[in-house]
Formats: structure tokens, sequence, C-alpha cells
């Protein structure tokens, strides 16, 4: 293509990924990833998607995409194909104008540990610059939904609410305020991809978990106290509650029928060590997503404490510090 004339329709962003305090398990549509709770989520430093989108005829003039370096194919294709067409359709372009995606990811994908929601929220800002939409942070974190609900998130830095929202427009995320310096220790036991995906689990779960309604419902008062303890400094508030929201979306999965069940011998050990830790005096609490691997919410100052208390459990497993990262961000043509 012909990056440097001026009609090149090229644009390059990077977004981070985001862990949820207050768990998003569900959808009240699917085509439009409306949840059925609003969600609170940390977004995190050092992993990042970089992702340029130019519409520049693709390959054969289908959508190509290539992520680390390799070219992507199958549902995850799909999955970015039906998002540019969404692109497309919004800013007037015709669907034979096909596009190349060139991705890099720090985050270990399809792991639970966040890949799609940077990837789609770096996929939402290279495609609607490079197609010449003008969104406003927004929109944008509504057009990210489109791609995954957790990328709505990923938009912004920091401590992030998503707010459900009845349709496409009124669900979108927006930070809130937040007097903690959190952090979280990431204790990476397998980052292989995971068995089944979080859009499958929760959809399983939703139509087959006896628990899944009393979760929803627990969600609402969960999520006010979240928010309160963070606006108002209170670790322990903040860990307790974030513990067993995780904790309890498990519970519906476990009950779902058949049982989805990520848990691993070494999850379990994790566990039962933050436990221990926090009896002892650290400031230290536990979440999961879809797959293995167990974050550990704490602030700054205890995080390097926490890190190494934790990296002597798990002969091969990685156990890594992050801090609030910032939201998503562009690069100027020819930078
Ligand atoms: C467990 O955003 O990956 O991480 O909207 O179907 O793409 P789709 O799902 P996704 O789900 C994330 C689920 C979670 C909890 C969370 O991030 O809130």
């Amino acid at each position: 293509m012909s990056a440097g004339t001026a009609t090149a329709r090229t644009a390059t962003a990077s977004a981070n990924s985001n862990i949820a305090l207050i768990k998003y398990w569900g959808k009240t549509d699917d085509l439009l990833h409306l949840p059925t709770t609003s969600s609170l989520s940390l977004t995190l430093d050092e992993t990042w998607t970089t992702t340029t989108v130019s519409f520049d005829g693709g390959a054969d003039g289908q959508d190509v995409v290539t992520i680390n370096g390799v070219g992507v194919e199958g549902t995850a294709r799909e999955r970015v194909h039906r998002f540019l067409s969404l692109v497309r359709e919004r800013a007037g372009l015709g669907q034979d104008e096909a596009a190349s995606v060139v991705s890099t990811s720090t985050v270990p994908l399809a792991a639970g540990l966040a890949s799609s929601a940077a990837g789609f929220a770096a996929l939402a800002g290279a495609a609607s610059r490079a197609a010449g939409l003008d969104l406003d942070a927004r929109a944008l974190s509504c057009l990210a939904r489109r791609g995954s609900g957790s990328a709505s998130r990923s938009v912004f830095g920091g401590l992030v609410r998503w707010n459900r929202g009845t349709d496409d427009a009124s669900s979108f995320a927006e930070p809130v305020p937040c007097a903690l310096d959190l952090a979280m220790v990431v204790i990476a036991l397998d980052a292989g991809a995971k068995a089944v995906s979080s859009t499958v689990a929760m959809r399983h779960t939703m139509r087959t978990s006896p628990l899944y309604p009393a979760w929803v419902e627990a969600s609402a008062a969960d999520l006010a106290e979240a928010l309160e303890a963070a606006a108002s400094g209170d670790l322990e508030r903040l860990g307790a509650v974030a513990q067993a929201n995780a904790l309890g979306m498990h519970a519906t999965m476990v009950a779902a029928r058949p049982a989805v069940l990520y848990w691993r011998p070494g999850t379990v050990a994790v566990l039962h060590e933050v436990e221990r830790l926090r009896r002892d005096g650290l400031p230290v609490w536990a979440t999961m997503d879809a797959g293995p691997n167990v974050k550990v919410l704490t602030d700054t100052a205890h995080a390097g404490a926490a890190a190494e208390a934790l990296a002597g459990l798990l002969p091969g497993a990685s156990v890594t510090v992050r801090r609030g990262g910032e939201g998503i961000r562009y690069e100027q043509p020819g930078s």
C-alpha cells in the first residue's frame, strides 16, 4: 500500500490489559455484548497490545491479521473481520475495502490474562482512526465493547467502571475515583491457551448454572461497596469484596452443567497461601478470571513483599507485579 500518501488509511493504537475486581460474566445481548452486570477493573501497566490497521486491500481482498508475527486464522480471524466490518459500516467504507491488521502483544493470548481486552481496545482505536471516524472516549469504549466486553474498560487507565447500560450507546466504561495506589501480583501458572473461552463459558454458565441468578443479584451491592471502598481508600474492604465477587463467579461455573472448572492444583495452593499471608498481616486478596491463574490485589507499598512471598510457592509459575496503567494511546503517523 501507499503508506506515504495523504490518503493512506492507516493508524496505530496501544491499549493495556485490565483485570476486573467486580466481574463481568454473562450477556443480555450476545450481538451487542450488553452485560448482565456492571463491572469494575484496574487497567494494568506493562501488559499491552499495539495494533496497526491499514485499509490497504488486505491480502487478495480479504482482511488479514497478524499477531506477534504469526498469521491468524479461523474463529480469531473471523472475530476481527466482523469487527472491521462494523467499523467499515460506521465509517461509510465499502465492505470490499479490506484491511491489514498487525498486532504485537505482551499479553499471553487467551490464557485468562485479558488478552482480548487489550487486543480489541487497541483494534477499536486503530481501526476507527484508520477509517476516518473521530470518536470520543465514550464512543470508543462502546465500539471496543463490540469486539470483546472487557475491552470497553481498557480504553481508560486506572480504576474503571463499565456501566452495563440498556442499549449500544449506554453500555460504556468510564474512569472512577480511587484513593488507593493499587497493584496486582500476577501468578501465571500456565500461560497456555484456555480450554473454554470466556465467551462460551459465560453463555453456558448463564444457561445452566442454578447459582448464576444469585451471583448477578449480589453483584450490584458488590459494585457499590467496591466503588465506595476505592474512593475512600479502604483497601481491606475493596479486597474482601473483590475476592468474594470473583470466587462467587467461579462458584457459578462450578455449578454449571457440566461444570466449567478452570482451577488447577496450583490455583488452590495460591488461594490458600493468599489466606495465610493475609492472616500474617499482608493486605492481599485473590481474584481469578477464565483460566487457572491467580491475580493478587494489594497496594504498591506491599506488592514487592507479596510477590516475594508468592514467588517460591510453585516451581515454574511466573510471578510479576503490575501497577495501575494508562488508557489508550496513539502513534502519530510518521513517528
Ligand atoms: C472473566 O470480555 O473476554 O475476564 O465479551 O465474550 O469477549 P467477551 O468476554 P470477555 O470476558 C471477560 C470475563 C472475565 C471477567 C472480566 O474481565 O470482567
